[in-house]
């Protein structure tokens, strides 16, 4: 696929087939993402996959209760507060993998390092015809000591990057981009 074409087309996702993804396919993922620059070439990231859905089911419950109870008050938070209450919204839309990205606690520029691995595989996703959607409605329970025990992760990690990957059922609609605010000097 043509870069541009790539980078203007891909979409988040939130309605999936029930097709699984081969391990190849979501390997193939991850030759992208080690791609991406980090500070000081450190590489600090760690794929964690889970495709039982009973377990993503479980973190989407636990998720859910986190984000109610941190959710600052005031009505800009209302419609995430409907949402997060609602018994049938699975934060993981059933899609059939999670990817979480994640990285080590100590190191500077661990989230930003993350963060490009993230949309390097996001990109190669999409180049191969499968949708992809971050997650943040995960971060806040899985930065909990519960939610890293959840996915046997160590203490000190940091999750940044909860990705969700399948076969889209159908294209996403575009979505609007607002225009660029460039300020040029000298
Ligand atoms: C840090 C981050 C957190 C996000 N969290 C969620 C989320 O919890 N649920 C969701 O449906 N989409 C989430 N998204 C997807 C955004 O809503 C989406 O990227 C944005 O609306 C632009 O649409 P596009 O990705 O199709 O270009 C998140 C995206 C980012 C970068």
């Amino acid at each position: 696929m043509d870069l541009d074409d790539a980078i203007s087309g891909r979409r988040s996702t939130r309605d999936y087939t029930e097709q699984a993804v081969d391990e190849p396919s979501i390997r193939r993922l991850f030759d992208a993402a080690v791609h991406a620059p980090s500070a000081s070439n450190g590489q600090p990231w760690t794929f964690t996959v889970v495709r039982s859905q009973i377990l993503l089911d479980r973190i989407s419950d636990a998720a859910k209760v986190h984000m109610l109870a941190t959710l600052p008050a005031g009505p800009q938070f209302d419609r995430q507060r409907l949402s997060l209450g609602d018994p049938d919204f699975h934060i993981f839309y059933h899609a059939p993998v999670l990817i979480l990205i994640s990285g080590i606690a100590q190191r500077p520029w661990v989230v930003e390092d993350c963060a490009l691995a993230a949309e390097n595989l996001m990109l190669a996703a999409h180049g191969d015809g499968l949708g992809t959607c971050w997650i943040g409605y995960a971060q806040g329970y899985l930065n909990t000591a519960e939610g890293k025990a959840t996915l046997g992760l160590p203490p000190a990690s940091v999750p940044v990057a909860p990705i969700i990957v399948g076969y889209p059922r159908a294209k996403a609609a575009p979505v609007a981009r607002k225009e660029p605010e460039v300020r040029w000097i000298g």
